[in-house]
């Protein structure tokens, strides 16, 4: 095992870790909706959903930071050039994120000073940390750059997918300068800090997770090369196709000229089709090796990324996605289903299969499939779709009687946080919540667990990983 695949390792159990965090506050955030004066003046709910949806972003890229550093020397045959940097950087990253937690649990409010901006809290939705600490963000990943780079130079190989890879790190480290607040002009403000949020999830980290996808995919099924280099291509071709002007969709209400109705409603509409193609990607690869794979949970959880990436990210978005629509769904309830669906089904099922990817090779079995990880697999998978259903009835509801039918008045949102259906739904998301963090633990101790060698299926698959 390469060095950096240790570190990998490290990153994945950090990610883990605030994976919990995040299901922690999402459960708390849930319920201040059901008990609305919970907590009062200990904890309010804007900070409860802002260390939610900040470790979401902080774990899920630690977790691609983990499976670069895993797949990079394995792809170059060299190891990471800057291993140390890493390492070191690594608890730097760690500490930074400790720390901002903590200011956020105990200061939770500033004055609107500079102060706050650079020591509690920049404003930024999804990238709340404050100044300081997003510095210390640019420079780990800079240092990520500067390693994955220099391996590719010293190594003198380069495969397809590392090509795209290192192409990628050029806007994954660029749009994230916006998370530095510039402007004290709203529109303007929005206007950029979109660049961030919807370059990031609909165009970088997507390209980042069709390469992780790829290598997943030789590796458990030894799908050839050739094959998934061919799909890769054509998949960030339509992701940037579509993806880059598609980020109108965000610029409908915020001030912006009127042309990018047009324009977002056209673009993100197409957004759908490299998703799409990842399917027949995907079920291309299984039908291709008849389900034959050395790593059945990985396999799984590669394929279900396929699917609910298209679900949750292509068929929820496209709901919502026409302006006609948005005008009525915009920033209710419908909007946190579609958020919720689409980083599930795109990011977090891709990186718990690089989770068992590591678990098997760590293990050393030759094939792994001992039949517990399922309860990890269904009850989160149950939990996250009982969730985004009830969600969606809860924001159709207010759409409909708050928006359609009430004349969007501060009047209709009162009565409708009221109504009986959106009611239900935002007790449905409590319930499938807890029935996801189960899910959590569930997955938690397989990941742990020492798993059983499969001999029979060891055997059987002996031809799939050639
Ligand atoms: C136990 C499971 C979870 C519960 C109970 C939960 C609950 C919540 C709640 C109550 C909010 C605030 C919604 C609002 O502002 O009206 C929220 C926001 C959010 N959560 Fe979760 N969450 C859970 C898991 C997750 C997971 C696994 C992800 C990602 C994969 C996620 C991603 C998000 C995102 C992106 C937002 C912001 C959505 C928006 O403002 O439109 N959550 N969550
Ligand atoms: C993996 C890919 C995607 C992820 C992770 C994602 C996540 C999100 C999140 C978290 C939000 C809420 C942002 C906020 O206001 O805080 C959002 C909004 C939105 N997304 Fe996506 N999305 C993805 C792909 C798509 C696609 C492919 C489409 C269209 C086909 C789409 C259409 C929209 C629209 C129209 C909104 C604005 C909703 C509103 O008006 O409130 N998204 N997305
Ligand atoms: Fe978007």
């Amino acid at each position: 095992m390469y060095r950096s695949q240790r570190l990998s390792l490290r990153y994945y159990t950090a990610a883990i870790t605030l994976f919990g965090v995040m299901i922690l506050f999402g459960l708390l955030s849930a319920l201040y909706y059901v008990f609305p004066s919970m907590l009062f003046e200990v904890l309010n709910f804007s900070t409860s959903k802002i260390l939610h949806i900040d470790t979401l972003v902080i774990w899920l890229l630690m977790a691609f930071l983990g499976a670069v550093y895993w797949y990079l020397p394995q792809e170059l045959e060299h190891e990471v050039v800057g291993i140390r940097l890493a390492e070191a950087t690594f608890w730097v990253f760690c500490a930074v994120v400790a720390v901002v937690a903590v200011v956020f649990l105990v200061v939770q409010i500033g004055d609107s000073t500079a102060f706050t901006l650079w020591f509690i809290n920049q404003g930024r939705k999804y990238v709340e940390a404050p100044r300081w600490a997003s510095i210390g963000v640019v420079v780990v990943m800079g240092v990520f750059a500067y390693n994955v780079v220099a391996t590719c130079v010293k190594a003198r190989r380069m495969t397809g997918v590392t090509w795209v890879l290192v192409l990628d790190l050029i806007p994954l480290l660029a749009v994230y300068m916006d998370a530095f607040p510039a402007d004290e002009n709203m529109s303007r403000d929005l206007y950029w800090w979109w660049w961030l949020v919807h370059m990031w999830v609909e165009s970088t980290w997507e390209v980042l997770i069709g390469c992780i996808m790829a290598m997943v995919l030789m590796d458990v099924m030894g799908t050839s090369r050739r094959i998934v280099e061919t799909w890769l291509y054509i998949e960030v071709m339509l992701v940037l196709g579509a993806g880059i002007l598609g980020l109108g969709h965000h610029y409908f209400w915020i001030g912006t000229p009127e042309y990018w109705l047009s324009i977002g409603g056209f673009f993100s509409a197409l957004e759908p089709l490299p998703l799409l193609g990842m399917v027949v990607h995907a079920v291309y690869d299984a039908g291709e090796h008849r389900l034959r794979t050395v790593n059945r949970p990985a396999f799984f959880w590669i394929t279900t990324e396929a699917f609910l990436n298209f679900i949750g990210a292509g068929v929820w978005g496209f709901m919502m996605t026409l302006p006609q629509i948005n005008l009525f769904s915009h920033g209710t309830q419908w909007t946190v289903s579609h958020g919720h669906f689409a980083f599930y089904g795109a990011y977090v099922c891709g990186v718990i299969a690089v989770f068992y990817v590591a678990k098997q090779k760590t293990s050393g079995v030759a094939c792994l499939d001992d039949r517990f990880w399922k309860w990890g697999y269904g009850l989160l998978n149950i939990g996250m779709v009982g969730m985004v259903m009830g969600l969606l009835l809860a924001g159709i509801t207010q759409a409909f009687y708050g928006r359609a039918i009430g004349g969007s008045t501060l009047m209709a949102f009162t009565q409708v946080s009221e109504n009986p259906w959106f009611l239900s739904g935002i007790w449905a998301r409590l319930l499938f919540g807890i029935v996801f963090a189960a899910g959590y633990v569930a997955l938690v101790y397989d990941l742990l667990r020492k798993p059983r060698s499969n001999a029979v299926g060891a055997g059987e698959i002996a031809g799939a990983a050639t």
